[in-house]
């Protein structure tokens, strides 16, 4: 008998066909046209985009979208090949070097999404003898690294660095010449917490442990010239290696790791995400490189935190139970279950705005969120409006009372 390798997904589509179909179904949501960065064409009704991660609203910036269409008619529409074949344009090395200068790094390199970027990073670095200590609430991409590296991995409690200081001390009493690799998040997606970079990464360095800091979340939003959290903190210092995406501020695709490691090149040669995938269309990197130097002086941030603050505060004194503070360019409302934050999720598709519904397990501790990413470009008329649509739809569902 041929056993069914897809039996094990049953209890998922189950739970995924209670769905309905089409418009009101938030995994099948699909583009009819996009207007601007807050604004698109979704069923034929015109919808606010507050759940996207456009934080700087790069995706139509002209200089950005000129330097795209430069590189498309200079270039073509695609690499065809890998870095280490024929995938390597000028392009890709001006890019390196971008991102070189904007951190003031040795080294940098490239990869054709942030989540390739963990995983050849994380997967490449910590092998089979090492150690990866990673904070309870990482993203996929983190665990799925681990999982490729075949690393011991040890999970410590969510922004602890007691907790991760307890567990580095057990690894190293059992293990005194282990390598080790402890990997943190700036800005935690969900909830838009940010790590406290400098007591973890003390911890880290207490017991020669290397640190890693995804700052996917907070390139461009923090910081005094947009390189993150640590540069917000002002501890750069006690980070080996920053890893990020162009998914979300820089308004494109890709990601990359920048570090002063001396062999840092070597991942070149041994990474596979990196060797064995065809590199970024030079039209991406064309933008990718142009945002990078729009990001780094720039004042959306400022307003960027405005909007969130001003979101975040009126959901608050509305009397949602919030999971966000508005620290970060990150909303996110926690309701009770998971149907009604489904219904929550519709209601607002059909009042025109689009948010995430973010269930487990993509949430912490099994949260159910509506979860927006605010834009610099969003007006503030723009959040008034969402506003008063997560009030309506609250109280329409008895969410508020
Ligand atoms: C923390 C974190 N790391 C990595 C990624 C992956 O980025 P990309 O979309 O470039 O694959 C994401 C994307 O959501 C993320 O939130």
């Amino acid at each position: 008998m041929t056993v069914d390798l897809f039996e094990k997904f049953d209890s998922t589509l189950d739970e995924y066909n209670k769905l309905p179909e089409g418009e009101l179904n938030p995994f099948t949501v699909s583009m009819d046209s996009v207007i601007s960065p807050t604004e698109a064409i979704i069923n034929g009704r015109k919808t606010i985009l507050a759940g996207t991660n456009n934080y700087m609203g790069m995706t139509y910036n002209a200089e950005c979208l000129q330097a795209a269409e430069d590189a498309l008619k200079n270039f073509g529409t695609g690499t065809t090949g890998s870095r280490v074949l024929n995938g390597t344009y000028n392009g890709h090395k001006k890019l390196e070097e971008t991102l070189k200068d904007f951190y003031e790094a040795k080294h940098a390199i490239v990869f054709s999404t942030g989540y390739q970027a963990n995983l050849g990073v994380i997967a490449t670095i910590a092998g089979p003898k090492d150690y990866v200590v990673i904070d309870a609430d990482s993203h996929a991409s983190i665990y799925d690294g681990c999982a490729m590296g075949n690393a011991t991995v040890v999970r410590f409690a969510h922004n602890d660095p007691e907790n991760l200081e307890k567990r580095l001390a057990r690894i190293r009493k059992k293990d005194p010449d282990a390598g080790i690799l402890v990997v943190i998040e700036g800005v935690y997606s969900m909830l838009g917490d940010q790590a406290p970079i400098k007591e973890l990464a003390t911890a880290a360095k207490n017991h020669n442990a290397y640190v890693l800091v995804d700052e996917a979340h907070s390139i461009g939003v923090f910081g005094k010239t947009g390189r993150g959290v640590a540069q917000e903190q002002g501890v750069e210092n006690l980070v080996d290696f920053t890893v990020g995406t162009f998914s979300k501020s820089v308004g494109t695709v890709g990601g990359y790791c920048v570090s002063n490691h001396p062999k840092f090149e070597a991942l070149r040669l041994v990474c596979r995400p990196y060797v064995f995938t065809a590199s970024l269309p030079p039209s991406v990197v064309a933008s990718a490189n142009k945002a990078l130097e729009l990001i780094k002086d720039s004042n959306l941030r400022v307003k960027l935190l405005e909007n969130s603050m001003k979101l975040n505060k009126g959901l608050a004194n509305a009397g949602f139970n919030m999971g966000t503070t508005g620290e970060s360019p990150i909303a996110a409302i926690i309701i009770d279950d998971k149907d009604t934050a489904v219904a929550y999720w519709q209601n607002m598709m059909l009042e025109g705005v689009y948010v995430n519904l973010a269930v487990p397990p993509a949430t912490p501790n099994g949260l159910n969120l509506m979860r927006c990413s605010l834009s610099a470009a969003h007006s503030f008329e723009q959040i008034d409006y969402m506003l008063e649509r997560f009030i309506k739809v609250g109280k329409d569902l008895g969410v508020l009372s």
